[in-house]
């Protein structure tokens, strides 16, 4: 018998010392993985989809709610800001959205789900800051998100200009319509939320 070979009390006790590390490696893995998946309600609530009344927001303007910690902000666009996001095409950065910045839903030339009713995060792809909300040219020359720590500019879509330093467009988050002035930020729909 060639010594490569484990004899069969060896086998059996190798196989019996499997099995056993295997399901003393389950059942180590088993604690917290159940822990991972039963969040207390506190960490759930904070993790949880929001729910905003569209009725509330005149055309135009713009909300921010907060999910998960983050701004988020829900704009009602007009017709005259849908039709500057058409015309700005040469002077962004990305303007087909092709990178990874809003689910598959929002990947459109508005991105968002319905034309009208923009959803993004608030926060600058640059380093973070806050962008301000210009709906008109009485804030001045620009229209858009306006970011004031390194002069960042994104269209009425989110999009960014280029030559400023934020990299990409806004950040689109999961969301959904429950019904036409229901909107859920948070998940992609009922069946996620
Ligand atoms: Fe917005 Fe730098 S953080 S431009």
């Amino acid at each position: 018998m060639s010594t490569d070979e484990p004899s069969d009390n060896r086998r059996t006790f190798l196989t019996g010392a499997t099995c056993a590390l295997f399901a003393a490696g389950a059942a180590g893995v088993a604690v917290p993985y159940a822990r991972s998946w039963n969040p207390s309600v506190r960490a759930k609530a904070a993790g949880a989809p929001i729910t905003v009344d569209l009725s509330k927001i005149s055309d135009g303007s713009m909300v921010v709610e907060e999910w998960r910690g983050r701004p988020i902000y829900i704009i009602k666009r007009t017709q005259k800001m849908l039709d500057s996001i058409s015309a700005l095409t040469t002077e962004l950065r990305n303007p087909n959205s092709e990178d990874e910045q809003q689910p598959d839903y929002a990947k459109n030339d508005v991105r968002s789900i319905k034309p009208e009713v923009l959803v993004i995060e608030g926060i600058c792809t640059h380093l973070g800051c806050t962008p301000k909300f210009r709906p008109g040219k009485d804030q001045g020359d620009f229209t858009g998100f306006f970011c004031p720590c390194h002069g960042s500019k994104f269209d009425f879509a989110g999009r960014v200009y280029k030559g400023v330093p934020a990299p990409t467009n806004l950040k689109v988050p999961p969301h959904y319509f429950a019904d036409d002035n229901t909107l859920i930020v948070g998940a992609d729909s009922e069946e996620t939320a």
